[in-house]
């Protein structure tokens, strides 16, 4: 059976609703109740979830937790993170809480510039399209004035505006390539307002001065921001990095530093070590309404400039002093989008005390060491899995509707013995049975 459908997308939210269940449940009736159990009883708070994006028909909740503790620049923090993976939220305010008696985080912001390019072919002389180009670019500036006027107010706006011939690499291809500043803006819809216009302005002149035929391709922003830069870094003597007795500050800090070396160098654990690192980003970035596609695609990126993918984090231990440290592109905004529409984004900029785009990009970054640091800490230790059979654990005892006394009592039983799920089913038959 085909399960196609003309004008969806004109159907009210009800009739949307009606084609799915009745197309794809034999179970209409519950299909339909865990549909609307989440929507909003707030009508006008539905409505703006609805149209935040087409077709919706029910909202997707993502736990939203906070992780307190975080001394960054000698400010505190406490840091909203929106996530479904257990135990990022626990390790991140372990984290920030082992790094506040250690003098905290340092962050710094190296650069904030963004790109964007019109991709376009061109058929003629080379040099014809350099000295046009020279008489285009006051052009470019002119006609995109009105729309740069109030970032240009802000101390934005476009930083430059170059021709890159590319026909090298492919034929008859050109670049616009200009580089923006976009203040406490991710600046995506100012960037690609600006680059059509780019595009318009350069097809027109073209048109009148050229004897080549100009082929505009494309106008879009570059997800890559490799001048968009932000370094975050912890430090504290060798001897005072750890309290767990179990292992010497001297031998931790030799297997941390080696862990940061393998990813350096191995790409298949540089991915889950990133990946780690971009959970704590991914999270911030999210519970502050920012778009963690794009920063997840530039941070990729990054990690591959030299043509193998590296390990963003790096470490050292040098006259009895351990580093730990990270610079990684960041493209963020604190005004327009989801920041001034989404409640719960409000409020999670509101909680970080309305940071700037800047202050932002350090917080994340932060994040994202605090949340490394813990990986490598309890990989080089204990091991990954002791939290997250806790964890698993608690999912099993939920799952089968363990009362407090019982999660009590088989919590202090699995600390002994291997957690399986036969394991936890046959530790409470047992409990109940008795
Ligand atoms: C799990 O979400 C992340 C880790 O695998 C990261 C790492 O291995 O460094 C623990």
């Amino acid at each position: 059976m085909h399960k196609t459908i003309t004008g969806f997308s004109k159907l009210s939210k009800s009739d949307k609703i009606d084609w799915i269940v009745d197309t794809y449940f034999s179970n209409k009736g519950t299909a339909k109740t865990i549909l609307k159990q989440y929507w909003n009883d707030d009508n006008k708070l539905q409505q703006l979830h609805d149209e935040f994006i087409e077709n919706t028909i029910t909202n997707y909740y993502l736990p939203f937790g906070v992780a307190p503790n975080f001394l960054i620049n000698g400010k505190t923090y406490t840091i909203p993170m929106a996530i479904e993976e257990s135990s990022v939220v626990a390790a991140a305010s372990k984290a920030a809480k082992f790094w506040l008696h250690r003098g905290g985080f340092k962050a710094e912001v190296i650069s904030t510039t963004k790109i964007g390019q019109v991709h376009f072919t061109y058929d003629g002389n080379p040099e014809d399209l350099t000295s046009f180009f020279n008489t285009l670019k006051p052009k470019l500036h002119e006609d995109t004035a009105s729309m740069t006027k109030s970032m240009d107010k802000r101390g934005g706006g476009i930083l430059d505006v170059q021709l890159k011939d590319k026909t090298k690499d492919l034929t008859n291809y050109y670049q616009l390539h200009a580089s923006f500043e976009t203040m406490d803006a991710m600046g995506a819809n100012f960037i690609n307002s600006c680059l059509e216009q780019f595009a318009t302005t350069l097809k027109t002149e073209a048109e009148h001065s050229l004897s080549g035929n100009v082929n505009v391709i494309m106008s879009i922003l570059s997800n890559y921001v490799p001048d968009c830069l932000v370094r975050a870094e912890v430090s504290c003597k060798v001897e005072d990095l750890t309290e767990n007795s179990k292992i010497s500050p001297e031998a931790f800090a030799e297997k941390f530093i080696q862990a940061v070396n393998i990813a350096e160098i191995e790409p298949y654990r540089a991915v889950t070590h990133n990946k780690g690192i971009m959970t704590g980003i991914d999270a911030v970035v999210l519970a502050t309404g920012n778009d963690f596609r794009a920063v997840e695609a530039g941070v990729h990126a990054y990690a591959s400039r030299t043509g193998s993918y590296r390990s963003l984090t790096h470490a050292e231990g040098k006259d009895g002093i351990f580093r730990f440290w990270m610079e990684i592109p960041l493209a963020l905004g604190t005004v327009g989008g989801l920041t001034s529409l989404h409640p719960l984004v409000k409020l999670a900029l509101e909680m970080l005390g309305r940071p700037s785009a800047k202050e932002l990009m350090q917080i994340v970054a932060v994040a994202g060491l605090a949340q490394n640091f813990a990986a490598l800490r309890s990989l080089t230790t204990t091991g990954i899995q002791e939290g997250h059979m806790k964890m698993h654990l608690m999912n099993i005892l939920n799952q089968l509707e363990a009362t407090p006394e019982e999660k009590n009592k088989l919590v202090s039983h699995f600390k002994t013995h291997t957690v399986t799920h036969s394991s936890v089913v046959d530790a409470i038959n047992n409990l109940r049975n008795h």
